[in-house]
Order: structure tokens, then C-alpha cells, then sequence
């Protein structure tokens, strides 16, 4: 064996820099450093998942020659394609087709067959990715399905490898730890890790507008999912793997400064990230500002300092994130305004005072508060939290068919039939969240700025196909 030469290219996983911002974090009174997963041989730290994974696996139903079976967003297919060529197992990989062409080209590349499924169907319906990858991995013999939204050595993967690695390389002087929430396999095992370490550290997860989880963790509710363009993070159910007690807070961004965010990150910082990576740099930042704002910013005589995650490469989104075409296409870029946002609506409708009620109004006050100001479901607010949204006939089915009296408490009958955005929400999504929710909660860092409704959406599209167009550039 030569000197200095590893024996084969899964013993070069791990061991990536942590590396700090300079640039894209001017002004800010907090240090943000970030952990370079997407250096890993495989492009992510999917990687690290992967080998644990199959280790687990050989020590039960992978047997030599088998095939390996995995619903995957790209990286985790990878990074088990990367081994099962090293190992000598089969791929078949399953993959909803929003995901760019690169990464089916990638999984291709290594030999794998890979499956293209429906993103835009649910969970439990036969077309998903999840349903697929589950058949194949009964119909195909000698096979063993990953199943990383499922299986404990997901989180283990972090727990023995990120974690302690981090913990080395730091001797454990920083504040706080920032990743992506995809299946909470980094956040749950790395943060069990640093929390078992330092109970001090708080660990925050980064969640994409339209993903169920930031939600889940502010009022408890399982609100309405849709589709959003960040790939990796964010689910529309909720994956075993992900322990959501381990989490301090969740930050919530939106796809366009995601990838405002990846692209400075390449050509301010020269870290060439995915997607993921550009959307936990936007959280750590707004939540470095949190700090700021709560007086938590500097530990002893230093700055506070925030280790954020980049999981994986940009060089399969080069088609998507670092193409202006695309960028402009989807309303990215600041040339490209497309409709508007939900800012937009909210300006264009006029002032209207916020209506919201506290969970332990009745439902008589509730009623005499809608009459009063003439509409037709109300916020439920509790310490500036949103906790959910009464309606009209949500009141009415309660007073008729659900055993409550005028005298029940609103918390009672609240409903989550109900979506959250942003004011940055495009109206071109705003567009599809209103085709399936009741109503739209515009909410940013955590505090209910307004409700738009679906009559409001047609009024702004009224008003908008009524304006003159835009004089031709000279
Ligand atoms: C690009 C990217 N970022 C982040 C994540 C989230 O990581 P985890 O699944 O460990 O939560 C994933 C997971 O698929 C990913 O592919």
C-alpha cells in the first residue's frame, strides 16, 4: 500500500473543513461558520448516511449481489450508488421530478436505474415516490430498501460521525448549530450529539415555505403543504427520523432568497453549495439577527457564533440555481417581478386592521367580533403565536352537528385548513396554496402580519389585468 494514499474512496468521507463567512455576513454582530459537507467524495453528507446505512445492512438482509431499493431526492442515491459500486450491489433509485436533471444524470452515471415519479401527488397516493420505491423493493428479490425517511441509522449516521467530527474540530465554541430540516437525520443526530455535549448549544432548523414543519413546531397544527422549488429540505409528512423535540427553533425561507443566498455564497465566499446550503445561510442570518434583537449576540468577551450546514455541491443545479434563465423564468431575480408577491395584495387591498381572537374566547365573542368587523374567519392568536383559523361554517358545524354551545371555547373548533406564507410569496404560488387551503396566513419571523383570502387574490388579479402595460424599453 503506498504512503499516504487511502484503500478505496469511502475512507476520504468525512473530515471536511469548517470554514468561516467573511462577506456575505457584513454587519452582522454574530460570526457564522460553516460545516463543508458538500466536499464529500459522493458531493453531500449523504455520504456519511450511506455508509452507516449499508454497515447496518450487511449486518442483516443485504446479502453480496443485492440490489439496494431508495425513495431519494438525488444526494442519498448517490452516495449509495457511490458504495454499492464500490461493494458490488445494484441501484434502483426512486424520484419525485421536480429534482434537476443533473441528478438523475448523476445516479445514471454510476450505473443505477432510476425510476422519475409525480412530486406533485401525496404521500400515500400509489404514484409517489415513497409508494414506488416501496413496491420495487417488494417485487425486486435480493433487495434491501434504504429507507432513509425510516430507518434509526439515519440519524446514527450524525450521531457517530457528524457530531463527534464537529465536536473535534471545534472543541465545541460555538452557540449555536443551523441545518436544513430534510429527513432530521443531520439535525437529530448531529444535535443529540452537541446537546449531550453542551445542553447550552441550541440547535435550529431551516424549513422552505410550503414544508409542514415549521408550522408544526409554532402551533402544533399539520397545515396545508405545497410545492416549493429548494430541494432536500422541507417535507410534506412527517419522517421518523426527524426528532423535532431536539430542535430550540425553526427558521422559515423562502425560495428566492435561498438562492439569492447559494449564489452569493459561490461568488462572494467561493463555496460552490447546493440549494440547501444557500437556504441554511439565510436562516442562520435571520436568526443571527433574532440574537441581535434578544441582546443574546456575543459569548463572554466574543461574538456569538453560529455553525450552519452545507449539505451538498452546486454542480447539479448549475441548470437551475446558476442559470439566469431559469432564475428569471421562476421570478428569482429582481428583473423579474412576474405578478407580484403577497406584499402586493396586502398593499393593494387598502389598510384593514388585523381581526385575530385568544384561544379562550367563546364562541359568542368570536361571532360578535366577525359581525362587527364583517368577515368570515378569524386568526387565533396566543401570545403573538398563531394557533390556527375559525371560519363561518366551521362555527356553524360545531353549533349544529359538533355538541358545543355558544358558551365552548374557540380553541375548540379551530380548524388547519389553512396555509402560511410570506409577504415575499410569489402570487404564482399564492396562486396554487389558495387552489387547495381555505386561507393564507401571512405571517414573517414568527408574527401573523394578515389573512388573504381567495376573494382577495381575484381582486388583485382584477386590478392587475385592468392596468396599462408597462411602456416598451427604449
Ligand atoms: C441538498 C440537501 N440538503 C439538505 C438535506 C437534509 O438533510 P437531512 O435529510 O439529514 O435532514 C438533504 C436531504 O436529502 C439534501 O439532499
Amino acid at each position: 500500500m503506498m504512503k499516504g494514499a487511502l484503500t478505496d474512496i469511502s475512507k476520504a468521507v468525512g473530515n471536511t473543513p469548517i470554514v468561516r463567512l467573511n462577506r456575505v455576513t457584513a454587519g452582522l454582530p454574530v460570526e457564522i461558520y460553516v460545516k463543508c459537507e458538500y466536499l464529500n467524495p459522493g458531493g453531500s453528507h449523504k455520504d456519511r448516511l450511506a455508509a452507516n446505512l449499508l454497515r447496518r445492512a450487511e449486518e442483516g438482509p443485504l446479502k453480496p449481489g443485492g440490489t439496494i431499493v431508495e425513495a431519494t431526492s438525488g444526494n442519498t442515491g448517490a452516495s449509495l450508488a457511490l458504495l454499492a459500486a464500490l461493494r458490488g450491489y445494484k441501484c434502483v433509485f426512486v424520484m419525485p421530478d421536480k429534482m434537476s436533471q443533473e441528478k438523475i444524470s448523476h445516479l445514471r452515471a454510476f450505473g443505477a436505474r432510476v425510476v422519475v415519479c409525480p412530486t406533485a401527488v401525496e404521500p400515500e397516493d400509489p404514484r409517489s415516490y415513497y409508494q414506488v420505491a416501496l413496491r420495487l423493493a417488494r417485487e425486486t428479490p435480493n433487495s434491501f430498501y434504504a429507507n432513509q425517511y425510516h430507518n434509526p441509522a439515519n440519524p446514527e449516521a450524525h450521531y457517530l460521525s457528524t457530531g463527534p467530527e464537529i465536536w473535534r474540530q471545534t472543541g465545541g465554541e460555538f452557540e449555536v448549530f443551523c441545518a436544513g430540516m430534510g429527513t432530521g437525520g443531520t439535525l437529530s443526530g448531529t444535535g443529540k450529539f452537541l446537546r449531550e455535549k453542551n445542553p447550552n448549544i441550541k440547535i435550529v432548523g431551516v424549513d422552505p415555505v410550503g414544508s409542514l414543519y415549521y408550522d408544526f413546531v409554532k402551533t402544533g397544527r399539520v397545515t396545508k403543504p405545497f410545492s416549493y422549488k429548494v430541494e432536500g429540505i422541507g417535507e410534506d409528512f412527517f419522517p421518523t427520523t426527524m426528532d423535532l423535540k431536539i430542535l430550540d427553533d425553526v427558521v422559515r425561507v423562502d425560495d428566492k432568497e435561498c438562492f439569492l443566498m447559494t449564489r452569493e455564497l459561490t461568488r462572494l465566499e467561493g463555496l460552490f453549495v447546493g440549494g440547501s446550503g444557500g437556504a441554511a445561510v439565510s436562516g442562520a442570518v435571520r436568526y443571527a439577527r433574532g440574537m441581535a434583537e434578544r441582546g443574546v449576540d456575543q459569548a463572554g468577551d466574543r461574538p456569538a457564533r453560529i455553525l450552519v450546514f452545507l449539505a451538498d455541491a452546486g454542480h447539479k443545479y448549475v441548470s437551475k440555481i446558476f442559470n439566469d434563465d431559469w432564475m428569471r423564468e421562476n421570478g428569482f431575480l429582481e428583473d423579474s417581478p412576474g405578478l407580484g408577491t403577497v406584499r402586493d395584495v396586502l398593499a393593494g387591498r387598502g389598510a384593514r386592521p388585523l381581526v385575530t381572537a385568544r384561544p379562550s374566547a367563546t364562541l359568542r365573542e368570536v361571532i360578535a367580533q366577525m359581525k362587527a368587523t364583517e368577515i368570515s374567519q378569524v386568526p387565533i392568536v396566543e401570545g403573538g403565536k398563531l394557533r390556527g383559523i375559525v371560519a363561518e361554517v366551521d362555527l356553524l358545524r360545531a353549533l349544529v352537528s359538533g355538541g358545543k354551545t355558544f358558551e365552548s371555547p374557540i380553541a375548540e373548533v379551530i380548524e388547519d385548513d389553512y396555509a402560511t406564507v410570506t409577504p415575499n410569496t410569489k402570487i404564482e404560488l399564492l396562486k396554487t396554496v389558495l387552489a387547495d387551503a381555505k386561507v393564507a396566513i401571512v405571517e414573517d419571523a414568527g408574527e401573523v402580519l394578515g389573512i388573504v383570502t381567495k376573494i382577495d387574490l381575484i381582486d388583485f388579479l382584477a386590478r392587475s389585468a385592468q392596468k396599462p402595460a408597462a411602456p416598451p424599453a427604449a
